[in-house]
């Protein structure tokens, strides 16, 4: 319309500016909580939600536009037709189901791998270049299905993993020491969920590692702190879901976090799902996708951080490896 005029031999917009393009499969508390965060992050031209409740789906999609005089400015579309995702750099799978109260993450495997067959061929056709980013539970199994489905090469298929599970193990011991979280080094690896492995070895505040600074007693009581909230952190979906039903908010920025070093080309590093075989005496043989720190950027996983673990860690981690492996093995795909 007339409300603006092209000025006199204006050039056509560059072909080489791309609009960046993130779609997001499953708009329920999870997606939703995903969606709005990366919105009030300023990283998208463009946010495709898929759901397969075309009404809910309008429904969200509206409610988001609506706030469009409030954030930076995104082109926000929806449709239960997958098409709507075509060219996305990163797809994010938030759909399938998800725990009652007292169920474990690992119960949901059966149903939600027979979702995944119905949404990653889609996904990868339209979107061949993306990143894939799993959050769906069990996210560490269900991302290994997504690498098998999907036929993308290793490094592009990422789960949330234990980048949710670190961001509360930060927390627990911001409290417990008095400190700022975001000052707190620290990392879960393993499965996202019951087989977590708290990295002792890898916590510092500022720098100064915590264990290391303190002797015989005294350290053997601080040991026994934080194995208390190493179990803290594993109950802690739990006790959400418990009280309200779910869990979204946290998830939602541990989500957003990892879009943006993807995207931005961070080389942050971050505890995510990976193709785990040959790390830490992972036998190659070992299809496993489980979390270890690792440096995002725009190709996905760039590297693993070759961290020191001790032997108890190692074992740990080991044996996190098995509990999944038992599980993929029987699945049929
Ligand atoms: P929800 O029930 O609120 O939403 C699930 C959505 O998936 C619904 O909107 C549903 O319509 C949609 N859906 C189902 N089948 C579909 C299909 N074939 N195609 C497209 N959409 C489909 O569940 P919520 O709370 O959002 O949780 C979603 C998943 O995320 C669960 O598996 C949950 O366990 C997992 N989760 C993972 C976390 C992590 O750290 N990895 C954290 C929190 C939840
Ligand atoms: C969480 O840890 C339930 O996996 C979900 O919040």
């Amino acid at each position: 319309h007339a409300l603006f005029r092209p000025i006199q031999e204006a050039a056509p917009p560059s072909p080489t500016k791309r609009r960046t393009k993130v779609s997001v499969v499953g708009t329920g508390n999870v997606g939703m909580a995903i969606a709005q965060t990366i919105l009030t992050q300023n990283l998208v031209d463009d946010l495709a939600l898929v759901d397969a409740k075309p009404d809910m789906l309008r429904g969200e999609m509206l409610d988001l536009q609506h706030a469009a005089a409030f954030l930076p400015h995104t082109r926000i579309l929806a449709s239960p037709d997958y098409s709507i995702t075509a060219g996305s750099d990163i797809c994010i799978i938030t759909a399938g189901a998800r725990q009652i109260p007292g169920e474990t993450r690992l119960n949901l495997l059966h149903r939600n791998v027979a979702l995944f067959k119905q949404i990653v061929p889609p996904v990868a056709r339209h979107s061949p270049g993306a990143l894939l980013l799993v959050v769906s539970n069990p996210v560490d199994v269900l991302t290994y299905i997504a690498w098998k489905l999907s036929g993308f090469p290793a490094n592009r298929v990422i789960g949330s993993g234990t980048n949710l599970d670190s961001s509360r193990f930060r927390f627990l011991l911001a409290d417990h020491l008095e400190v700022n979280a975001q000052d707190v080094q620290a990392y879960m690896v393993g499965e996202h969920g019951d087989s977590s492995v708290a990295l002792w070895s890898s916590i510092s505040v500022g720098g100064l590692p915590i264990l290391s600074q303190l002797k015989g007693d005294e350290a053997a009581k601080e040991q026994e702190v934080l194995e208390k909230i190493r179990r803290a952190v594993v109950d802690s979906a739990y006790e959400v879901i418990r009280l309200k039903g779910y869990t979204s908010w946290a998830i939602g920025y541990s989500v957003a976090s990892l879009a943006r070093s993807l995207l931005r080309d961070q080389h942050r590093i971050h505890p995510v799902s990976l193709l785990a075989k040959g790390f830490y005496g992972i036998p190659d043989d070992r299809e496993v996708f489980l979390s270890l720190p690792a440096q995002l950027g725009r190709g996905g996983v760039l590297g693993v951080a070759n961290m020191q673990l001790t032997e108890e860690e190692a074992k740990r981690l080991r044996r996190s490896a098995d509990t999944l492996w038992s599980l993929q093995y029987e699945l049929e795909l």
